[in-house]
């Protein structure tokens, strides 16, 4: 059992691993699956398979507990303009502890890849 915590607006719900995966965006036990799964809105373009970039999330703790990123998910943050070492694709960032995420507004429109919207 473990803590994600929603930015800015605060939701903070418990996670078990045994109910997850909770719903069909993103991998099994996700950011984006837990978020959705509790009624917080995070953008999702191509549905959580990871080719879009906008569901990116800037974690404001807990890296350490999240999956670690692949090529793919490096390859596509790096896309998007002022992506950082804090920021993580919410479909691909499997929750493995304590995290506290800030989510992008959902009525702003994401950033294309190699954009300067960031
Ligand atoms: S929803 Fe498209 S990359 Fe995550």
């Amino acid at each position: 059992m473990h803590t994600v915590t929603f930015l800015p607006v605060g939701t903070r719900v418990e996670v078990s691993e045994d109910l997850c995966p909770y719903g069909q965006y993103g991998k099994a036990g996700s950011v984006l699956d837990i978020a959705l799964a509790h009624g917080v809105g995070i953008m999702r373009v191509c549905g959580g398979t990871g080719v879009c970039g906008s569901c990116r999330v800037t974690v404001e703790a807990g890296m350490e507990d999240l999956s670690e990123a692949d090529d793919d998910e490096l390859d596509r943050l790096d896309q998007i303009d002022g992506s950082g070492p804090q920021h993580r694709l919410a479909c691909q960032a499997v929750v493995m502890g304590d995290v506290t995420v800030t989510v992008p507004d959902l009525l702003k429109k994401p950033p294309p890849p190699g954009s300067s919207d960031g």
